[in-house]
Parts: C-alpha cells; sequence; structure tokens
C-alpha cells in the first residue's frame, strides 16, 4: 500500500499559537553561539599553544596565572556556558530525530539537560573559586610554597 508523506512545509497537528518559539530561538542561539565559539575556541587555542613557549608552557602555574586574571575567568566561563548549552542543544536536536519512543526520548534529553547543568555549575564554581594555595603544604614546588606563603 503506498504511503502518502505529508508536505514538509504543512503546519503540524498540534500548533503552539500562544507563547515564545522555543524551536526558533534554539536553532537561532545555535548559529549565533556558533560564530562567537569560533573566536573563544580558536582564541583559546592560539593563546594556550602558539604565544610563548606555546605547548610546553602548559603547567599548573600557567592555569593559576590564567585563573588568576579577570579577563580569561570571563573568557572560560562564557565558552563553558555557550559550548554546553550548544551541545546539548544540538545533541537535543539529534535525539529529536532519531528517538521515536517517547519516554526513552524524555528521558534521554532531561538527561542532557542535567548533565549540561551539574557541568556548568561545576565549571563555573572551578573558575570562581580556584585557589591554588588549596594544599599547599603537601605540594613539593618551590616557587609554590614562597608565592603562597607571600600572601
Ligand atoms: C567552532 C565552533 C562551533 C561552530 C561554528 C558550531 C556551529 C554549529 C551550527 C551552526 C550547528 C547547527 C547545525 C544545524 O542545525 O544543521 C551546530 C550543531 C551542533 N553542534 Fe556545533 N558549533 C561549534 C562548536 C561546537 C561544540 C564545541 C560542540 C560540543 C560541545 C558542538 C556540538 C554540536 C552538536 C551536537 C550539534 C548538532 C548537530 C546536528 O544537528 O546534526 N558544536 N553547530
Amino acid at each position: 500500500m503506498a504511503t502518502a508523506i505529508a508536505d514538509p512545509r504543512a503546519p503540524r497537528a498540534t500548533v503552539r499559537r500562544s507563547g515564545p518559539n522555543l524551536e526558533k530561538w534554539g536553532w537561532i542561539y545555535m548559529r549565533v553561539s556558533g560564530v562567537l565559539l569560533v573566536v573563544l575556541i580558536f582564541g583559546h587555542l592560539f593563546v594556550n599553544l602558539m604565544l610563548g613557549e606555546g605547548i610546553h608552557g602548559i603547567d599548573f602555574a600557567f592555569v593559576a596565572g590564567k585563573f588568576a586574571t579577570p579577563f580569561w575567568q570571563w573568557w572560560d566561563v562564557i565558552m563553558l556556558w555557550l559550548a554546553l548549552i550548544h551541545g546539548a542543544n544540538g545533541m537535543r536536536t539529534i535525539v529529536n530525530d532519531y528517538v521515536t519512543h517517547q519516554t526513552t526520548r524524555r528521558v534521554l534529553v532531561w538527561a542532557l539537560w542535567l548533565s549540561a547543568a551539574f557541568l556548568i555549575v561545576l565549571g563555573t564554581l572551578v573558575v570562581f573559586t580556584f585557589d591554588p594555595c588549596i594544599g599547599i603544604e603537601t605540594s613539593t614546588t618551590d616557587w609554590l610554597i614562597e608565592m603562597c606563603a607571600a600572601r
């Protein structure tokens, strides 16, 4: 028996008529965050891997130095938020496209947003509460002991 495929531009049976069009804003978010992520990700890679000693200069002191600067704290946090929401929303699109079982789809989409929210909270806390002097008495790094003792 031949199956008629609906016109792709035909309105859905249950059309949302009130409230914000979240799918439209999600679509716009993917484009806007994509453009910002190009700048943030390639800026991050350039500064970490190309400037100064490049990859050989990356150690605990390098990270501690970056997290002591509000500019890099905000750079990293904005990159974290944009990328996690972008990635979770992109995965939501893929799940919606491929998972046909309603309950499985709901569980997966919830799991995506919960894990993104958890990583956003954790990452933001790490960036803004990072303290290189925690546990310093067990560290053997001379420069770190001197720096923390001087504070
Ligand atoms: C260089 C920066 C990036 C740019 C310019 C970019 C751009 C885009 C755009 C425009 C879309 C929408 C595609 C569509 O609707 O057909 C998209 C989808 C997606 N992005 Fe990104 N993105 C970037 C980084 C990332 C990162 C860091 C992640 C992971 C955390 C990610 C994960 C995804 C996923 C999972 C999708 C859904 C793919 C699909 O619908 O088939 N992207 N990206």
